[in-house]
């Protein structure tokens, strides 16, 4: 159930019978010689509307461009600062918290939003608990990073082992050629698996990781793998919804 493909009447009787929504977010940035530009936001969003399919999920819309200032130096990267970040997902639950939503449960595809999207859901408790007639009817944000589900991890150390890296993975380029297999494709990846390491900005990044790919070989990626990760993440994460909502 798409948010945005819903008439305000359908949205009001499927408030009467739950008060949850999947909120896909990821980021619009650079992901290596083979990887789509928009691959966090793919990946949260095709996983974020699979949970709510299997789960009779109201799905909102994807919160696509993330926290990816280290990835600017690489053309077709878009970032958010992490204080338009946070107001943004403060915006984006208050909106919906208005008409009775109180679960919000975020399918994150890019571990750069981690920190600020963990922020905002602070600023949102924060202003709930500093309200004079104390808490509202108790609204709850949870993150669920796909890529850090168990079965997904199982998955990605069996087919990619030391070549899954950080960033553009064989799972999340999986993921995206699965969701598009027209977006398939090669490219030379010099050396296989890219170098490790930290980063402060763009430039530092740009200097360390050349091609933009931080200890990964995406060469590795299949339509296959992706089918995998796709049906284990959303089977983990929309049994994890359901207790979510369910609880007090
Ligand atoms: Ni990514």
């Amino acid at each position: 159930m798409l948010l945005h493909l819903q008439t305000w009447k359908d949205v009001e009787d499927y408030l009467r019978h739950s008060t949850g929504i999947v909120v896909p977010i990821g980021s619009t940035e650079q992901h290596g010689p083979t990887g789509l530009i928009g691959t966090d936001a793919i990946c949260g969003e095709v996983i974020g509307r699979g949970v709510g399919e299997a789960a009779g999920a109201m799905v909102a819309p994807t919160v696509a461009v993330g926290m990816a200032q280290h990835h600017l130096a690489f053309a077709g990267s878009m970032t958010l600062r992490p204080t338009t970040l946070i107001a943004v997902i403060r915006d984006t639950v208050e909106s919906l918290a208005r008409h009775g939503f109180t679960r919000f449960y975020f399918v994150n595809g890019h571990g750069g939003n981690v920190a600020t999207v963990t922020a905002a859901f602070s600023e949102i408790y924060a202003e709930a608990s500093l309200h004079p007639a104390g808490n509202r009817p108790a609204v709850k944000c949870k993150l669920r990073n796909w890529y850090d589900a168990s079965g997904v991890r199982a998955i990605s150390r069996e087919l990619f082992g030391a070549a899954e890296g950080s960033h553009a993975t064989p799972s999340e380029v999986s993921l995206t050629w699965y969701a598009y297999p027209e977006a398939v494709r090669t490219a030379p990846l010099d050396p296989p698996i890219a170098p490790s390491g930290g980063f402060t900005d763009a430039a530092d990044y740009r200097r360390n990781f050349p091609d933009g790919r931080i200890g990964s070989n995406p060469g590795l990626a299949s339509v296959e793998a992706g089918k995998r990760l796709y049906e284990t993440a959303v089977k983990e994460l929309a049994e994890d919804y359901r207790a979510f909502v369910a609880a007090p």
